[in-house]
């Protein structure tokens, strides 16, 4: 079975940073996909922007090399390669000088009116001179579109900044900011899981639902990013962004309709009730590690310090924390939230844990009635798992057993899942930012974030260390702990 696409209309997609990582590994092969797919029609054009000088063969004769290891061994995408690489063209363009934007823009323009998107996958240092630039040259008006990528700023100030610089160049309903984990297939399936169905919605709230875990572990280290990590950490490089919109899409309260602004008012009415934390309790609400070396699936990794090569990073690489969001729905339920690299696995899941159940008419031989959890696996192998009490199957008597009613997503309806990039650039070209966040959002989270990392800073503390391949430090086992819980494992 092969998903159902609709073509969306020509445009004209410029991707500043084009031969950058994010291009070569994401941008590109997505839209390949969808090209392939049937998705992007014939006259669509995609134009990459980057300061070296090149000609559209080099160019092509680059991008063809990355997606064809992208390609591997899948038939259809290697047959659609060859056509489109043809729709790709390149433009030296320097975001700090005036050399060449008049005949960019003219080439542009030529075009007639259609849909421009500009995707700044640059450094946000330049999301400003880009901006102005694209203002100054016309290309602001129309169908124009811009994207943005993450790191929208280190704090609320420069965040302020980036988005009033944006701001004036372009309207917000022409901004999407992006944030890959709202595309991932199985946080809209929360969307339809909540929405959709009876069962769920009486039971999302305080008095039926203990806690909600979410974690997004990787595997990976700094891989190569040293410079823009270590000066990020993994507050602001997941948790801002990623695992809050994740808390917003499972907190939030039904919107009125699947609009854009009616679901990102109700995700900022859960930013805006997210208790801040206070200095006082930085330490038992938060943790933040470092990982030394180890092992990861086998292989030893060194530790983040030697990675860096510096002796004197406190650049957090875990975190985890207990948020709480003060409104009546989830008064007293806490979220608690971690992620880190060098995990020993690369999981993403939110578990959301219901209460026990009031009283148990089983004797104790019957074992533990345990509580049920709903579990939405982001990645690896999408897909939800309700954990139920049934009778263990077989005569010996009533004995219970906690078992997963599971849904894999893959198995269930054999289609291949889109990656993240694939369904928010098409939503772009679409217009539909329903899944980009807002600037108010963007602010609100950051409004949270500003004082743990305040807080951080002032305690002086070094992260602990952890070992790679291991869960994070142990303070984030007892985090849970010291509350009468347990993450959530597979087995359990
Ligand atoms: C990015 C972070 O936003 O998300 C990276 O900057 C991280 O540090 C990545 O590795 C994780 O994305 P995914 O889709 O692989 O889980």
């Amino acid at each position: 079975m092969t998903a159902k696409t609709l073509p969306v209309d020509p445009f004209d997609l410029v991707i500043f940073g084009g031969t950058g990582d994010l291009a070569l590994r994401k941008l590109l092969p997505g839209l390949l996909r969808r090209y392939a797919d049937g998705q992007i029609r014939e006259d669509s054009r995609i134009i990459g922007v980057a300061r070296d000088k090149q000609t559209d063969a080099d160019y092509r004769a680059k991008v063809g090399e990355a997606l064809q290891r992208v390609a591997g061994n899948d038939e259809a995408l290697k047959a659609k390669l060859p056509a489109f690489l043809d729709k790709l063209g390149y433009h030296a363009l320097d975001a700090t000088k005036d050399e060449g934007w008049e005949e960019f823009a003219a080439a542009l323009k030529a075009q007639g009116d259609r849909i421009r998107v500009f995707y700044l996958s640059t450094s946000p240092s330049l999301f400003v001179n880009l901006c102005d630039r694209l203002r100054a040259h016309g290309l602001n008006g129309g169908q124009s579109r811009v994207v943005i990528e993450k790191p929208i700023g280190h704090d609320l100030a420069s965040a302020t900044v980036i988005n009033d610089a944006v701001g004036s160049a372009f309207a917000e309903s022409q901004i999407f900011r992006i944030d890959h984990y709202l595309g991932k297939e199985t946080v809209q399936n929360l969307l339809a899981l909540r929405f959709a169905n009876i069962l769920f919605e009486p039971l999302w709230n305080a008095n039926h639902i203990d806690h909600v875990q979410i974690t997004v572990a990787e595997t990976v280290g700094l891989e190569k990013r040293a410079t823009y990590y270590d000066t990020s950490g993994a507050l602001r490089d997941m948790v801002q962004n990623h695992l809050l919109q994740l808390l917003c899409m499972v907190a939030m309260e039904p919107p009125a309709a699947l609009e854009a602004d009616a679901v990102r008012d109700e995700k900022l009415k859960v930013l805006r009730s997210l208790r801040p934390i206070t200095a006082d309790e930085i330490s038992h609400m938060t943790v933040r590690g470092q990982y030394r070396a180890g092992a990861v699936n086998g292989m030893a990794v060194p530790g983040y310090l030697d990675e860096l090569g510096r002796e004197d990073s406190r650049t957090e690489t875990f975190v985890a924390l207990k948020a709480e969001v003060d409104n009546w729905r989830w008064a007293g339920v806490p979220f608690y939230l971690r992620t880190g690299k060098r995990l020993p696995e690369r999981v993403s899941e939110i578990v959301i844990a219901f209460k026990q159940i009031p009283h148990s008419i089983f004797e104790h031989g019957a074992g533990p009635v345990m509580g049920n959890k709903l579990v939405l696996r982001l990645q690896p192998d999408e897909g939800v798992k309700l954990w139920l009490m049934i009778k263990d199957p077989g005569p010996g008597g009533l004995r219970l057993q906690h078992v997963p009613l599971d849904m894999s997503f893959a198995e269930a309806f054999g289609v291949h899942q889109p990656e993240a990039y694939e369904r928010l650039l098409m939503d772009v070209v679409r217009g539909n930012p329903t899944l980009f966040m807002r600037r108010d959002e963007v602010e609100a989270a950051w409004k949270w974030i500003d004082p743990i990392l305040g807080a951080w800073e002032n305690q002086r503390e070094t992260p602990k260390p952890y070992t790679a391949g291991s869960w994070g430090p142990s303070a984030a086992v007892a985090l849970v702990e010291r509350d009468g819980r347990t993450w959530h494992e597979d087995t359990v």
